[in-house]
């Protein structure tokens, strides 16, 4: 990394669903630019293989937790921890998510409810959590992965969209509560980018007609989310705050 601009040396990042996908790849590019990085999800073996592969070739610190996001004793615990081994943290970033798609009328309570607790309910803990270091230091990143299913709508997404949307809400309001202390809140809207979860979710069918839906007529690849990403975390993004920035290959603008 050779900008300043983006250098995150002496920074340190905290990424939650950091073993995998999205998360994964926006450690990596914190860690690129000098930050020590913590990840957690709730598999050891796949956060020690991610750890690894996040610190190749790298001297900075990379360590991992595990804790269930839709637990929120380990939340708590999780931002605890992560202040205890790295003795602050100055960027986080809200990424684990789940999707359960169900129609409006199918969906149950236990779906409904552990689906906010996990895609809503964990980050404004977390977030709450980790706030008061970053108000005493003056100075903090914190970026709410979304959607475009937050911006839009989409069949059979109902929880999914409600709390994606709900997410730009709360970054929007506490970019307002916290921009006197120097800390931004901002959302990423990814659209379909190549990872587990839509691999899991859609048939081939589906898999090509959201590529055809973009303008660049094909899926991302994890790693096209760090860069943005990286804008939000380091001083090349000090003056954007409150935004929903959709990262989606032009599929959002393709209405007709
Ligand atoms: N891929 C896309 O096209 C896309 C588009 C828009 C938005 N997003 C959003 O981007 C974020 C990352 O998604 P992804 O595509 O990278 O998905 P992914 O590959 O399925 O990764 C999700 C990450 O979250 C973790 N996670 C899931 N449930 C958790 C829980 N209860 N507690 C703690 N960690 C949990 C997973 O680890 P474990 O399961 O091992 O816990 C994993 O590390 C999500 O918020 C998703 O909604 C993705």
């Amino acid at each position: 990394m050779n900008h300043s601009l983006f250098d995150l040396t002496g920074k340190t990042a905290l990424v939650t669903g950091g073993s995998k996908g999205l998360g994964k790849a926006m450690a990596r590019i914190f860690a690129e630019a000098g930050a020590d990085v913590f990840i957690s999800s709730r598999s050891a073996e796949e956060l020690q293989a991610a750890a690894t592969e996040i610190g190749e070739g790298l001297t900075i610190k990379v360590e991992w937790m595990v804790a269930d996001m839709s637990d929120r004793a380990q939340v708590r615990a999780l931002a605890a921890e992560a202040e205890m081994r790295f003795g602050k943290v100055d960027i986080l970033v809200n990424n684990a998510g789940i999707n359960n798609p169900q129609a409006i009328d199918e969906i149950t309570d236990e779906i409904w409810d552990r689906n906010v607790e996990v895609d809503l309910t964990s980050v404004m803990a977390l977030t709450r959590a980790l706030v008061p270091g970053m108000k005493a230091r003056k100075w903090g990143r914190v970026i709410h992965i979304s959607s475009v299913l937050g911006v839009g709508g989409r069949l059979k997404r109902n929880v999914y969209c409600a709390c994606k949307a709900a997410l730009i809400g709360l970054a929007r309001a506490s970019a307002l509560d916290l921009g006197p202390y120097g800390i931004t809140v901002n959302c990423l809207c990814p659209g379909p980018f190549l990872t587990d979860m839509p691999g899991k979710l859609l048939s081939a069918e589906e898999k090509q007609y959201f590529a055809d839906r973009t303008a660049l007529k094909r899926w991302a690849a994890p790693r096209e989310l760090a860069g943005p990403a990286l804008l939000l975390a380091s001083e090349a993004g000090s003056y954007i705050t409150g935004e929903a920035i959709v990262v989606d290959g032009g599929a959002a603008v393709n209405t007709l």
